[in-house]
């Protein structure tokens, strides 16, 4: 399963760039990223849509994003990508973060729209850091805080109609193991350096969204409507 000399992949050039593609912000040659993170079924893609609806984000999932690449002909990363998902692994981090800067580049150019929530991602410390020094420092980090019990019940429950090699007993414990020992340090760190926004992501949609709305008005982020 260990990807060989991705570094020097000509598909991936975003991780070798020496400064940021982008600066902070929604004017020309600016991005704004918020990342959302939370375990598997915390609810980040629900929450997003909200988002997506009353901020004017566009949403960009890294998973969807590399289950379309896994999916899509002739990719070189298809197998590999498909490995690491239906064993809860954190795909390296080149491919990913050439994903999302394709992502944003192209909805810039097609659309003109700069704001990005960035969803499931940074997962490891190595996409975080590599993120913010070769595409964008995002604003902040969006976390959705839930119990892994209430969790591992919505994702059996998504499982009996998603269709996802991985919403199953099985992988469900090895993501919840991954996001635990991987992914809790991103959200340590961006938690000390206070660009952490923690939503506890226990009751209801409607009640988390309510927190999230209330969170990004003392960030001054407004709904466009
Ligand atoms: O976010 P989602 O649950 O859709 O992610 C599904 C899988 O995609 C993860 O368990 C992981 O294998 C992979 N992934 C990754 N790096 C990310 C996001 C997702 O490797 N940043
Ligand atoms: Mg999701």
């Amino acid at each position: 399963m260990a990807p060989t000399n991705l570094e020097d992949n000509p598909a991936l050039q975003a991780p070798k760039r020496t400064k940021p593609l982008f600066s902070p912000g929604i004017d020309t040659n600016q991005a704004l990223v918020l990342f959302v993170l939370g375990g598997p079924g915390a609810g980040k893609g629900t929450q997003c849509a909200n988002l997506v609806r009353d901020y004017g984000f566009t949403h960009l999932s890294a998973g969807d994003l590399l289950r379309e690449e896994q999916d899509r002909p002739g990719s070189e990363f298809g197998d590999m990508i498909k490995s690491y998902i239906k064993e809860g692994q954190i795909v390296p981090m080149e491919v990913t973060i050439q994903l999302l800067e394709n992502a944003m580049t192209s909805t810039i150019k097609e659309k003109g729209d700069r704001k990005f929530l960035i969803d499931g991602f940074p997962r490891k410390m190595d996409q975080a850091l590599a993120f913010e020094e070769k595409v964008v420092p995002s604003k902040f980090t969006l976390f959705f805080d839930c119990p892994e019990e209430t969790m591992k019940e919505r994702l059996l429950q998504r499982g009996k109609t998603s269709g996802r090699a991985d919403d199953n007993e099985e992988s469900i414990k090895k993501r919840f193991r991954t996001f635990v020992e991987t992914s809790m340090p991103v959200v340590e760190m961006f938690e000390k350096e206070g660009r952490c926004v923690k939503v506890d992501a226990t009751k209801g949609p409607e009640e988390v969204y309510e927190q999230v709305r209330a969170k990004f008005g003392e960030r001054d982020v407004q709904p466009v409507k």
